[in-house]
């Protein structure tokens, strides 16, 4: 017997986190749908998720819940679980990056390249906190003083280890120029080079002193392994690299897709691959980085009130309808907005009427016509043999789709075939030609078409939505596990004729769509309010966590067309008062050449009026006018701010430029 082909997939592993949100499950649902999929088209798959468990986040949050970090997280991994499995999310291991598998083989990772010289120790400047005894980075002070208690901090030293990335970035360079399938979809592979790779790698500092709850550098434990490096090695890690049973990494890696968000593709793509490369082991075949799913155009966030429970929509809509949406409703790759209303309306149009209309219709017709028992087919006409071919053959197309991780394309093709069928029925007319009993073996002929065709769907929906089809098998009469194959949905006329239909209940009940997002928005306007409580103990308590400290995630790239859109002017500042009953805004009236104009900025916090008068700043002048607080404000002046919006400096122009001038 020949050997199945093998396919490793993995999710990121996930921060522990209590509310896991919707634009988690998108990651993981997509990793699921890809490994169902290969299953079903004959592959040896391993699916691997977890979760990445260290650092000061962590560690922080347990002692405030007066907890130790491991029983912290042991808590919150288990409800993961269960929503994996609630959304079906069926993975063949989850790993911890507390589990002793990994720690051990991350100590011995670092061994490995420290021995051979990649990983070298040096001395990583940053600031000291005395009272606190803490490291800070420029980027978490507050106000130039520690974070945590408000008092000054003193520039420092800390004795760190760093890995040599830079020396092996012209390697990683050429390596993804020659591979331009490994980081998908290409417009990221133009980032990674651009943005990271080409203005030139710094080796990264791999250790910490500071951070207790981690991996300890096992030969110089009062260093703790930096989170990333610790975190990447799993998807080699639970395949038991290095140990002394290695048989499923000899079995799978590399790894044939890692799925991210597209926020941590240059970890994935830079740092992981050099690790690899400097261990002397192949690299993934392919990283490929989604897109977010947004709300409102911006990230889900506790306070505004828009972070969605996959628990309630799989409770109230069932997770085959929740993983249809996440699949069907944008492109992979894209970002795509999440709305209720979206996946309402898709649940009502796709999967009650068009789906769950094609199947009860069916059923219901030859119960009627047949008393429940499956004609068999007399001749096929013209019409019929349209539908067959469509039939026969779109396995080709959801597969060509389904393997470029194209969940959309390939569902849109499937439900092109619902919809052939629904208006097959319309066409056909069964009821006329069960008016006249000559008509009786076209009717039956009809009747089995339309059934053959539901098999054939509920095969090819399986790896998106892995609870319908079994609903499926069991109202049309089904029972026989090799029509249920892939195979078996290559050909058409798999259905036996003389099997028993069911009538069953609706596979997706309709909803009263004003309603619900009745019913929704006072259950959002609920979790604000609870969310704004939390968020404000979580601020006044925590200092921002380590790995959040990132204040530049790179957008989409857009076109030069696009940013020739804005116009930007140099204009100079006549007047200034603050905005009565408002803090946080100024009112500036600009010059620019001849015109003057009026501005409303959230800068008050900053900037005196005073000592706005007179600067020379960057205005965008043609954004639509906006009224704030009363007062139309014409344009934006451009500014830095921290991501915690603790600081903010206005773009101002140096020297003798005129205002008027334009800027680009
Ligand atoms: N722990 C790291 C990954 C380490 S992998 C070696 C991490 N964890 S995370 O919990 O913050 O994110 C896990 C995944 O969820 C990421 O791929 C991230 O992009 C994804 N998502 C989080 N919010 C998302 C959306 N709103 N939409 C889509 N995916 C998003 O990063």
């Amino acid at each position: 017997m020949s050997e199945k082909p093998k396919f490793y997939i993995t999710t990121p592993i996930y921060y522990p986190s209590d509310n896991l949100h919707i634009g988690h499950s998108y990651c993981s649902t997509a990793a699921d749908t890809m490994a169902r999929f290969k299953k079903l088209t004959g592959y040896d798959v391993f699916f691997l998720t977890g979760t990445d468990e260290h650092g000061q986040k962590i560690e922080r949050k347990a002692h405030e819940a007066g907890v130790t970090p491991q029983a912290y997280v042991d808590h919150i991994v288990e409800g993961i679980k269960k929503l994996w499995k609630l959304m079906d999310v069926e993975y063949d291991d989850f790993i911890r990056t507390t589990d002793e598998r990994h720690v051990k083989s991350v100590q011995r990772i670092f061994k490995q390249l420290y021995d051979q010289g990649d990983i070298y120790k040096s001395e990583y400047e940053g600031w000291y906190c005395t009272p606190c005894e803490s490291f800070w980075t420029e980027l978490q002070l507050k106000d130039g003083c520690c974070p945590d208690c408000g008092r000054p901090v003193e520039k420092t030293r800390e004795e760190s280890y760093f890995f040599r990335l830079s020396k092996y970035q012209d390697w990683l360079i050429d390596y993804i120029k020659a591979h331009p399938d490994f980081i998908q979809p290409p417009t990221r592979t133009a980032e990674m080079l651009n943005n990271f790779l080409i203005p030139g790698l710094q080796d990264l500092c791999v250790s910490r002193t500071s951070l207790k709850w981690g991996i300890p550098v096992d030969f110089d434990p009062k260093h703790t392994v930096y989170v990333w490096v610790d975190a990447l090695t799993n998807y080699i890690n639970a395949l038991g690299y290095g140990s002394e049973d290695d048989t499923l990494y000899k079995k799978y890696w590399p790894a044939d897709i890692h799925l991210v968000g597209k926020e941590i593709v240059r970890f994935h793509t830079i740092i992981w691959p050099i690790m690899l490369h400097a261990l002397g082991l192949p690299l993934p075949k392919q990283v490929f980085g989604h897109g977010w799913l947004v709300i409102d155009g911006g990230k889900m966030s506790k306070s505004k009130g828009n972070v969605v429970d996959p628990v309630k929509l799989c409770e109230r809509y069932s997770s085959d309808a929740v993983r249809y949406f996440l699949m069907r409703e944008m492109p992979f790759g894209a970002d795509g907005e999440f709305s209720n209303e979206a996946l309402i309306k898709r649940i009502n149009a796709d999967l009650a009427n068009d789906l769950g209309n094609l199947v009860s219709r069916s059923v219901a017709m030859i119960e009627k016509y047949f008393g429940g028992v499956v004609p068999a087919p007399a001749e096929y006409t013209e019409l019929d043999r349209k539908l067959i071919d469509q039939a026969e053959g779109l396995w080709k197309s959801v597969e060509k789709a389904m393997n470029a991780l194209q969940f959309s394309n390939a569902l849109t093709e499937i439900w092109k075939l619902v919809g052939e069928c629904n208006r097959y029925i319309d066409l056909t007319t069964p009821w006329i030609l069960a008016k006249n009993e000559a008509d009786r073996p076209r009717l039956g002929t009809v009747m089995y078409v339309l059934l053959e065709c539901a098999r054939i769907v509920a095969v090819l929906i399986s790896p998106t939505m892995p609870r319908t089809p079994e609903r499926i098998f069991e109202q049309i009469g089904v029972t026989d596990e090799g029509l249920k194959t892939w195979e078996s949905i290559k050909t058409f006329g798999g259905a036996k004729p003389c099997s028993v239909v069911h009538k069953g209940e609706a596979l997706f009940p309709r909803i009263d769509v004003a309603k619900e997002l009745e019913k929704l928005e006072q259950e959002r306007l609920a979790a604000i309010a609870e969310a704004k409580k939390d968020e404000k103990k979580e601020k006044d308590e925590l200092p921002a966590p380590e790995e959040e400290k990132t204040v530049f995630t790179q957008r989409d790239l857009i076109a030069f067309d696009d940013f020739e859109k804005l116009q930007l002017v140099v204009a100079k500042v006549l007047k200034c008062e603050k905005v009565p009953k408002a803090d946080k805004l100024l009112m500036s009236t600009l010059k620019v050449g001849d015109t003057e104009r009026i501005v409303v900025s959230g800068i008050a916090k900053f900037y005196t009026p005073e000592e706005m008068v007179g600067k020379k700043v960057v205005l965008l002048a043609n954004l639509a006018p906006r009224k704030i607080r009363g007062i139309e404000s014409h344009g934006m002046l451009l500014c830095a701010a921290s991501a915690d919006d603790s600081k903010l400096r206005l773009l101002t122009v140096e020297g003798d430029m005129e205002d008027g001038c334009e800027i680009g």
